[in-house]
């Protein structure tokens, strides 16, 4: 049954269409492979049959490098197309709402990377989209399929970190450190919707989200340190409108409080996403940078022997059984795309759930225009959706 309270027909073949042929079109190109070789049975027959992308050239060598059956300039003319089932949006952030709600208006289902949105109306109207068309949908927030957070999600639903306290959360990077780089859509807030908070801090809100609950409101200091870049197009310096980094005080609807901190100008720090989370009976650390380790504290250990123990990701964890029968011989950044990829075609061979959804990217969508509507009147603001909000509560297993 789907999330949205329809039921889909299961599908037996897939047929993707793909919008964007860049980096994460790439990444998601090889996921597809992947997920078909690893849950041979499992999804699908899957055909790539068309990717568009405005650079035409770029197009045609993303179809010949990955097999997409055919290459085109124009994203219409996926949608147009009877044959297609899953529309994958991999373009900048502003494009998502049009394609996607075209999609799913012409009955696609819709794989759509992170942000969401630019904003939020425009998030709630793909959500409410996808919700009338009765399709399925996916938004790209891989974090929370990551074994070791699959892991750490397990531990606080068992209740072996008591009641959930605090939430420390982050994502840093040093690429736009440099002042001559171009930044492009990423620094224009009318194309991304936001800077670091956005493109970063939308991965972390979703891990929030995921293992803590919904957040009820935040309070939010953002600032830009290179205030002109010089972008690739049109020519001239180019006044930047959004942050380069962000910190956020939250609060979640459990009563748990939370810190989320972002940045793309942290020298040293590369893909640096991790978060720490506290209860009153334990602790779990993650930190991408050890990303085949989870760190646990269980404050029953006794006195003698606390300190965090490294759990160490291998075929037992949800999501790392795809891949290697033995513990410890790692992961990688794609294998990530591959899981969540895998779920989604999974979900659509059974006609099952599928996450996290388009209403999961709506709630960060929300939480990074708050930060940033908190930052302009330097007060805390309420999630709208804050009535609403879901209170994930740990079964109260103790040991
Ligand atoms: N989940 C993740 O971890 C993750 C990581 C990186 C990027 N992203 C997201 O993925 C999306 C794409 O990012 P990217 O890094 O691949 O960007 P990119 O700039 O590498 O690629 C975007 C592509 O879209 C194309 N494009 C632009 N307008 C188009 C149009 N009208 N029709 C067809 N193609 C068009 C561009 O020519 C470009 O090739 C963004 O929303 C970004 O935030 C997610």
């Amino acid at each position: 049954v789907a999330t949205d309270g329809n039921r889909r027909e299961p599908l037996e073949r897939v047929r993707v269409g793909m919008v964007g042929a860049g980096f994460m079109a790439k990444v998601h190109s090889l996921a597809y492979r992947d997920a078909v070789a690893l849950d041979f049975g499992r999804v699908p027959e899957l055909e790539l049959v068309r990717i568009a992308d405005l650079d035409p050239e770029r197009a045609q060598e993303t179809k010949a490098r990955f097999g997409w059956r055919e290459a085109t300039a124009d994203w219409r003319k996926i949608l147009e197309d009877p044959e297609i089932d899953l529309v994958d949006i991999v373009t900048p952030n502003h494009l998502h709402a049009e394609i996607a709600v075209e999609a799913a208006r012409a009955g696609k289902h819709v794989l759509c990377e992170k942000p969401l949105a630019s904003d939020v109306t425009a998030a709630q109207e793909m959500a409410d989209a996808v919700r009338d068309a009765g399709v399925a949908s996916q938004v790209g927030f891989v974090f929370r399929k990551w074994p070791a957070v699959c892991l750490a999600r397990e531990l606080i639903d068992s209740g072996r970190l008591g009641r959930i306290l605090d939430f420390r959360g982050h994502y840093f990077h040093d690429y736009a450190l440099d002042s001559e780089l171009p930044m492009d859509w990423r620094v224009d807030r009318n194309l991304a919707g936001a800077g670091s908070v956005g493109d970063l801090g939308s991965h972390v809100i979703d891990l929030a989200r995921y293992l803590v609950g919904d957040v009820s409101r935040v309070f939010a200091s953002t600032r830009t340190v290179i205030p002109e870049r010089a972008p690739s197009h049109p020519a001239g310096p180019f006044r930047v409108d959004v942050d380069d980094a962000a910190d956020c005080l939250l609060e979640f609807a459990s009563g748990a409080r939370g810190t989320l901190a972002t940045s793309w100008m942290t020298a040293g720090h590369k893909t640096d996403v991790g978060f720490e989370i506290s209860g009153d009976a334990g602790t779990v650390r993650f930190t991408w940078r050890r990303s085949g380790e989870l760190m646990f504290y269980d404050h029953a250990d006794p006195e003698e022997h606390q300190g965090f123990r490294t759990i160490y990701i291998g075929p037992k964890h949800h999501g790392a059984e795809r891949f290697w029968p033995v513990a410890g011989q790692g992961l990688g950044y794609g294998d990530a795309f591959t899981i969540l990829i895998a779920e989604l075609l999974g979900g659509l061979r059974t006609g099952g759930a599928i996450t996290p959804d388009f209403s999961d990217g709506l709630r960060a969508v929300e939480f990074v225009e708050a930060a940033q509507v908190s930052n302009e009147r330097e007060a805390w603001i309420e999630l709208e959706s804050a009535s609403t909000a879901g209170v994930r509560s740990p079964t109260a297993v103790r040991r």
